[in-house]
């Protein structure tokens, strides 16, 4: 960049010099000057050279942070150096600015490259390389495109490995190798601690009822497509969806993102508050502008409540929930959040205010057909013929039941027929169904206050049916 800079600066091209600790001050392409390694020396040279010039320090913050004497010889050479076409430029990979020099430097922060960049990155390097025989990499605009959208978040080092690690898997680069770029992208998000790739979809198909839920998130992705078109208040932000335990809210979240095409991940909020990654609103800042660099993706706060209750509105909590609602009016178009909670009645009562997200939803327990649908899906899932059986008599024994509860009384009902070696027969459903305590029965006092509180605040996910559950 800054040999960019410097053709622009003045008719003639300004001379760039480096430093380093381990070779000393010199120009570009030229050899050190002798006695300039240590900090001081370089700091007497730029001092002394009368030339416009630009003199870039590498890794500077520490000799900084070291000596005073350091400190303050930098700030001479600034009132020295006004005017004079001479420019001092530091870069460092941490952020440390010693408060005496903080308001004399410009402070710039570079975030990994974009897309414009990587598609750049990725047509320089297949030039460069030789492919096998029979099987050259597409590099064709398209499909640059696609790769360098997978690649978003990482650095240019990064990416490096994961092309070659896409190149390995498909030599021709072709949708083979995607999940191999992905796969880097997993290990570095990873490696916060704080966040997930989740690498496991779903599908609409997958979910039983919320048929209000499905229809919103289908104008949903249309929006979402046009969301450099659209105006800031219809752009989609996200949604946060609340409810009873076992009734779809994760399996939802994982169809939305295979649902919009985009990747998938998860903040951790326990994680997060942990400890283990430092202050938690700095892990929080820190997770949230790591985010920022992966869009678009969809961003999955998983039972948020564990962050930010309204039972303790000051301190760090207040902190993080007041960073968090600024960030979801200001984060990136291409981020679409969708939070998850349980203990709905911690949450602030700004959170759940229209304007935060697009909708609050409400999944409340299943319908009685809806019911009857996500026993078809589980028996269909797992290779009983769901059009066998009478599932219309179950619907009486299953009154309260959650999408889970559902699951469990198949899974249950499967494996007792396989030991005894046969079919999966209607009679096994039935006698597990009748043998199941739902939570919803074993919780009433808590499913009840849920639903109390939820009714006034949210929409529900399902069409109501006359009263019933
Ligand atoms: N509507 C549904 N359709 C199909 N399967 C469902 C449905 N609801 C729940 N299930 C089944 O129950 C399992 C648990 O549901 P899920 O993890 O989505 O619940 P949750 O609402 O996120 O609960 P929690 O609050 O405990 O996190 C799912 O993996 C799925 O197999
Ligand atoms: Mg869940």
């Amino acid at each position: 960049m800054l040999r960019e800079v410097s053709l622009r600066l003045s008719s003639t091209p300004t001379p760039v010099w480096i430093w380093s600790l381990t070779e000393g001050l010199h120009r570009d392409g030229e050899a050190a000057q002798p006695g300039t390694q240590s900090p001081r020396a370089a700091l007497d040279f730029i001092a002394a050279s009368k030339d416009a010039a630009i003199f870039h320090l590498k890794d500077f913050h520490e000799p900084l942070r070291e000596s005073p004497d350091t400190r303050r010889r930098l700030r001479d050479l600034y009132e020295s150096c006004r005017d004079q076409r001479k420019f001092i430029v530091i870069s460092s990979p941490v952020r440390s600015i010693p408060e005496e020099v903080e308001r004399s430097l410009l402070y710039l922060e570079l975030r990994p490259p974009d897309l414009v960049e990587l598609v750049d990155f990725l047509r320089d390097e297949l030039a460069e390389h030789t492919p096998a025989p029979g099987a050259a990499p597409d590099s064709s605009d398209a499909n640059l495109q696609q790769l360098a959208h997978s690649l978003l978040g990482l650095t240019l080092d990064e990416a490096r490995y994961a092309l070659r690690r896409g190149l390995a898997a498909s030599p021709t680069l072709g949708p083979e190798a995607i999940p191999a770029l992905l796969e880097e992208k997993r290990l570095l998000v990873n490696r916060s601690g704080t966040v997930e790739f989740i690498a496991e979809g779903g599908s609409m198909g997958n979910i039983g009822g919320l048929e209000t839920l499905k229809k919103w998130l289908t104008e949903r992705r249309k929006l979402f497509q046009m969301r450099d078109t659209l105006s800031a208040d219809i752009a989609p932000k996200g949604l946060l969806m609340m409810g009873i335990p076992g009734c779809g809210k994760s399996l939802s979240v994982k169809a939305i993102a295979s649902y919009f095409n985009l990747p998938l991940y998860r903040i951790d909020m326990i994680e997060i508050f942990s400890g283990r990654h430092g202050k938690p609103e700095g892990a929080f800042v820190a997770a949230c502008k790591m985010l920022e660099d992966m869009a678009p993706a969809v961003l999955w706060f998983d039972e948020i409540e564990m962050g930010i209750t309204s039972t303790e509105s000051s301190g760090e909590q207040g902190r993080i929930f007041a960073f968090f609602l600024t960030w979801m009016q200001e984060k990136s178009r291409g981020l679409f959040v969708a939070a998850t909670a349980n203990r709905i009645d911690l949450l602030p009562a700004e959170m759940i205010r229209k304007g935060r997200f697009d909708e609050v939803f409400f999944v409340d327990l299943p319908l009685d057909d809806e019911r009857l649908e996500i026993f078809k899906i589980h028996l269909d899932r797992r290779g009983a013929d769901a059009a066998r059986f009478n599932l219309a008599q179950l619907t009486e024994f299953t009154i309260g039941w959650t999408g889970a509860e559902i699951e469990q009384c198949v899974v249950s009902a499967l494996t007792k027929a396989k030991l005894a070696d046969r079919e999966i027969a209607d009679d096994d459903l039935l006698s597990v169904a009748v043998s199941i305590v739902p939570l919803s029965r074993t919780m009433k006092e808590q499913i009840n206050h849920i639903r109390s509180w939820a009714f006034e605040r949210a929409i529900r996910a399902s069409p109501r049916q006359g009263g019933q559950w």
